[in-house]
C-alpha cells in the first residue's frame, strides 16, 4: 500500500492571501492538495458583505468529498478501486467480486463471497407489477428510458429503503439493486425487440444470467459461450466506478437530500443517459461506418486535423498519457471476435489508431484512444443493438454509485448539494398586473 499525497502530511502548508480590495491577509490551510472554499468564505470586504466564493462551472477544479473508493491518476494511466490496479482486477477477479470490494472496501473471505454471490443471485427477481408497467411503454421506448424510470419505481416497491440510516437496510437495497439491474436492463430490451421478458436463472453465473435475459428464447436453458460472458464480465468490472464523474456526481448529489438509494441510482442512470456521458461508443461505430474502408482514412484525418470533427472514442478529460481500460478492451476484443468473427469495422479502428498515434497533432494534445474507441465494437459483436451500450454501462456502474452513496451517507462532513450561483438577473423590479401591461 502506497502513501496518501505529501501534502496531507505538511502541516505548515497554506496559502497567504491578500485582499487589495481591503488589504487584510488571510492564511488559507492547504490540506490534501486543497483549500477549503469556507474558509475563502471568511475573506470579505464587510460584516455586511458575502465572504469570497469560487466559481467553477463543470467543478473542473473542485473536491465534492473525500472518498476511499476510486483512485486515478490521469498523467501516468492508472486506476484502482480500493488500491487494486484495474489491470489486475480485470484479469484475475469477476464482476461480484469486484462489486464487493468498491462496496465493502476489502476483498471478501471465502465465506462472505460465498454469501454475497448468493444474496445477489436470489434477489434478482423483481415484482410481478414492475413486469406490466413495464409492458406500457411505448413500442420504441430508449432502453435506458425504461431503466432509469423502473430503478426509480423500485423505491415504491421498497418503501423501507429510505430508512438510509440503518446500514443493515442499507445493505440490503444495494443487494437488491445490484441483483435487478440487469434483469430491469435485459426487460427493457426484450420489449423494444416485442419479445416475452425471461425471468431470472438463479443456476446461473451473473453474467450468464443476463445474456440469459437478454437472449433465451424457445432452448431450456440458456447456454452462454463462456467467452463471451467473460468479455462481458470484464467490461462491467472495466465501467465498475470511475470517482466522481458525471453520473456519480449526480447520485451523490441527489443522494445528499437523504432520498431512498433507488431514488439517487435513478439520478445516475438519468445523467448516463446524456451523450457526453455514456453515449460516445455508439458515435465511434457511427464514425467507422462512415469512414468505410482503411483508404479513406487519411482524408479522415486530415477533416479532423482541420477542425471539421472530432475523432470519436479518442481523448479523456482525465487520462492525458492512456486510458488503462482501453488497452484491457483491446485484449477483450481479441477474444469475442474469436468467438462471433472479426468484426469488419475492427480493421478501420485499429488502422485509425495506428495513424493518429503517430500524428504530430494527436500527439500533442495528448490525445490516445479512450474505453469508448473499442467498446461499442464488442457490444455490437456481442448482439447488442446501439441503445443498450449505455445500460451496460449502468450495469456495470452500479456497484460504484453505490459505494458512493454508501460512503456519502456515513461521511459526517457531508451536507445537502447546494452549490452557490452569480447572480446576473434584474433586481427590485416593479410588478405591474397584467391587465396594466397589456391595456
Ligand atoms: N479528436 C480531435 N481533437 C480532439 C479530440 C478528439 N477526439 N479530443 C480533444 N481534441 C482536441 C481539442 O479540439 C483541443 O484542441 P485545441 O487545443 O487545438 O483547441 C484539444 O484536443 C483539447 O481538447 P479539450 O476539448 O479541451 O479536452 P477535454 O478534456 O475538455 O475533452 C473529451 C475531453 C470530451 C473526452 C474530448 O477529448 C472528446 O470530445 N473526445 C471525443 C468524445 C469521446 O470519445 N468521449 C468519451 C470519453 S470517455 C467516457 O466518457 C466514458
Amino acid at each position: 500500500m502506497t502513501d496518501a499525497p505529501a501534502a496531507a502530511a505538511d502541516p505548515a502548508a497554506s496559502l497567504t492571501v491578500r485582499d487589495n480590495r481591503t488589504g487584510s491577509e488571510y492564511e488559507v490551510p492547504i490540506v490534501d492538495g486543497t483549500i477549503r472554499a469556507a474558509d475563502l468564505g471568511k475573506i470579505r470586504t464587510s460584516d455586511e458583505e458575502p465572504g469570497l466564493a469560487v466559481y467553477d462551472p463543470g467543478f473542473v477544479n473542485t473536491a465534492s468529498c473525500r472518498s476511499a473508493v476510486t483512485f486515478i491518476d490521469g498523467d501516468k494511466g492508472i486506476l484502482e478501486y480500493r488500491g487494486y490496479p484495474i489491470e489486475q482486477l480485470a484479469e484475475k477477479s469477476n464482476f461480484l467480486e469486484v462489486a464487493y470490494l468498491l462496496i465493502h472496501g476489502e476483498l471478501p473471505t471465502k465465506e462472505q463471497y460465498d454469501a454475497w454471490v448468493h444474496e445477489i443471485t436470489y434477489h434478482t427477481f423483481v415484482h410481478e407489477n414492475v413486469k406490466s408497467f413495464m409492458h406500457g411503454f411505448r413500442y420504441d421506448a430508449h432502453p435506458m428510458g425504461m431503466l432509469m424510470a423502473s430503478v426509480g419505481a423500485l423505491s415504491t416497491f421498497y418503501p423501507d429503503a429510505r430508512n438510509i440510516d440503518d446500514p443493515a437496510n442499507r445493505h440490503m437495497q444495494i443487494v437488491r439493486m445490484i441483483a435487478k439491474m440487469p434483469t430491469l436492463g435485459a426487460w427493457s430490451f426484450r420489449h423494444a425487440q416485442g419479445k416475452p421478458f425471461v425471468y431470472p436463472d438463479n443456476e446461473l453465473s451473473y453474467t450468464e444470467n443476463f445474456l440469459s435475459m437478454l437472449f433465451k428464447m424457445s432452448e431450456q436453458k440458456f447456454d452462454a459461450d463462456p467467452r463471451l460472458a467473460k468479455a462481458l464480465d470484464v467490461l462491467l468490472i472495466l465501467h465498475a466506478d470511475h470517482e466522481q464523474n458525471c453520473s456519480t456526481n449526480a447520485v451523490r448529489s441527489v443522494g445528499s437530500s437523504q432520498v431512498d438509494p433507488y431514488s439517487a441510482v435513478a439520478a445516475g442512470v438519468a445523467a448516463l443517459y446524456g451523450p457526453l456521458h455514456g453515449g460516445a461508443n455508439e458515435a465511434v461505430l457511427r464514425m467507422l461506418r462512415r469512414i468505410g474502408s482503411k483508404e479513406n482514412i487519411p482524408a479522415f484525418i486530415e477533416g479532423v486535423k482541420a477542425g471539421n470533427e472530432k475523432l470519436m472514442g479518442f481523448g479523456h478529460r482525465v487520462y492525458k498519457n492512456f486510458d488503462p481500460r482501453a488497452t484491457i478492451i483491446k485484449k477483450a476484443c481479441d477474444d469475442v471476435f474469436e468467438v462471433t468473427g472479426v468484426n469488419p469495422l475492427l480493421e478501420i479502428a485499429q488502422e485509425l489508431e495506428k495513424i493518429a498515434l503517430e500524428d504530430e497533432y494527436f500527439i500533442k494534445r495528448k490525445l490516445y484512444p479512450n474505453v469508448d474507441f473499442y467498446s461499442g465494437l464488442i457490444y455490437e459483436a456481442l448482439q447488442f443493438p446501439p441503445e443498450m451500450f449505455t445500460v451496460l454501462f449502468a450495469i456495470g456502474r452500479t456497484p460504484g454509485w453505490l459505494a458512493q452513496w454508501n460512503e456519502l451517507i456515513q461521511d459526517k462532513e457531508q451536507k445537502i448539494a447546494r452549490p452557490k450561483q452569480i447572480y446576473t438577473g434584474d433586481r427590485q423590479l416593479t410588478f405591474v398586473p397584467a391587465e396594466e401591461r397589456w391595456a
